[in-house]
């Protein structure tokens, strides 16, 4: 089948590349000249682990090509994804659907037969309509279905994902547009990945609805880990106990510094705003988002007290930057929050992260950089792990030890267990553990 994929962002790059392996023709649009240059050129500007491969093979066989072209890609499709970016409206929060509107109305220009619109972005309940409307406003009459095909990928495992989803939701009113879809996905049936056939709104609905789940489900282990730390119990024994119970599941139940990154902060939010204008407030979200974004500020003064209550003049040193391992990605990292706050008490701080660093540069202010974790951690008055990047698991203690100032190791991410630390004389404070 031909594809277009309207956005050759972080979703529509994978997207793309992932129908292209399945061996669709696909070809990849984006308005950014530099970034489709790039990528003709063979250069991936996202860091995804497979990807470049990915990308690469499909090029050679002639499966994948980029363009800036939009009404050149549209042309003759039998689907064209909508996989722009859709960040927080600044004020209110709701998402700002300006590049998808515009997206549906380029689009709707270009069609030259019948053809499938599918918002992969995700969007709020009731864009769909607004994205027919649109389509039918600049093309009367001609034959254009408008389907919702929410993704599930989480950054750094996003090809596994892609290709070993558990489930793939696909919401459209109309049979035909929903049986284009679904054959899309045909290769996936030899894994057995269940096809949901929803409603457009439905679809688009779960897609929050299960962002919001996994962010409260988060939220939920970070406030029993505080509660750990009041009462002496250990947070990670706690996860293990409930998580072992099916109707609980052992995944998401990991304490640490919040969640950050490119989709829960956002999607919560909007899934806020959308329901207090359906009248429907969803409270238990409105709470999970206020208690989040406490919770990256007290990390800070977390640190603060494994240092003694003060860290002003202190060398603090930061080991890991981006949201979560195997990304570059800084979108709402709780780093930066805790950073600030560090700096604020009057520290001064130096960071290494393996791929975030470029990114952190525009974002931060005063931090110096390292090249490797041991020369981050010398004269450090205290080493803080924020990121669970795989090179921090296996530290040699004994060498960090002697490159610091002062041997305190604040482990936002329970990586290491307290008594091998304690044992190499650190002061050692974690998440959630007596
Ligand atoms: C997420 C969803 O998983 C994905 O389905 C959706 O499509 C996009 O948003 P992603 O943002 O890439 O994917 O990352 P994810 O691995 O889900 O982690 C999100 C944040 O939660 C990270 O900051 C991570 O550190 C944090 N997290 C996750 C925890 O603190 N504890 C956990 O147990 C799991």
């Amino acid at each position: 089948m031909r594809v277009a994929m309207v956005g050759a962002g972080y979703v529509g790059l994978v997207s793309g590349a992932c129908f292209a392996d399945f061996g669709h023709t696909v070809v990849c649009v984006d308005t950014a000249p530099e970034k489709i240059a790039a990528l003709k050129a063979g250069r991936i500007p996202i860091y995804e682990p497979g990807l470049d491969a990915l990308v690469a093979e499909n090029v050679r066989q002639e499966r994948l090509t980029f363009t800036t072209n939009l009404a050149e890609a549209v042309a003759g499709a039998d689907a064209v994804f909508i996989a722009v970016g859709t960040p927080s409206r600044r004020g209110d929060g709701f998402a700002d659907l300006t590049y998808v509107h515009q997206a549906a109305r380029d689009i709707a220009a270009a069609v030259t037969g019948p053809t499938v619109v599918v918002t992969k972005s995700t969007v709020p309940v009731g864009t769909g309509d607004e994205v027919e409307r649109i389509v039918r406003e600049v093309r009367p009459g001609i034959a254009i279905a408008v389907a919702s095909n929410p993704e599930f990928l989480r950054e750094g495992a996003a090809i596994s994902d892609f290709k070993r989803p558990d489930r793939i939701v696909i919401g459209a009113d109309d049979p035909a547009a929903a049986a284009v879809v679904s054959e899309l996905y045909r290769p996936l049936y030899l894994n057995h990945a269940p096809i949901l056939v929803t409603s457009r709104r439905t679809a688009e609905l779960t897609k929050y609805a299960a962002n919001a789940f996994l962010a409260t489900k988060i939220t939920f282990i970070n406030e029993i880990a505080d509660l750990c730390e009041q009462v002496g119990a250990d947070v990670q024994e706690v996860a293990r106990g409930i998580g072992l119970d099916n109707r609980i599941g052992r995944k998401f139940l990991h304490a640490g510094p919040g969640y950050g990154g490119s989709c829960f902060p956002k999607d919560t939010l909007a899934l806020v705003k959308t329901a207090q204008d359906a009248g429907s407030p969803v409270r238990l979200v409105e709470t999970v988002v206020a208690v989040n974004d406490q919770r990256k500020r007290a990390m800070a003064r977390k640190v603060v007290a494994a240092c003694g209550g003060a860290v002003r003049g202190k060398r603090i040193a930061v080991l890991g930057l981006t949201f979560k391992p195997n990304t570059d990605d800084m979108r709402e990292a709780p780093s930066l929050a805790i950073i600030a706050g560090l700096q604020d008490a009057g520290a001064a701080v130096v960071a290494y992260d393996p791929e975030g660093v470029e990114q952190a540069r525009a974002l931060l202010a005063g931090v110096d950089y390292a090249a490797d974790p041991y020369a981050c951690a010398q004269g450090a008055h205290a080493l803080v792990i924020v990121t669970e990047w795989d090179a921090f698991r296996a530290l040699d203690l004994r060498r960090l030890h002697g490159a610091m100032a002062e041997p305190v190791l604040v482990d936002l991410r329970n990586v290491y267990r307290p008594e091998d630390v304690r044992r190499h004389g650190f002061t050692y404070a974690s998440i959630g553990r007596p």
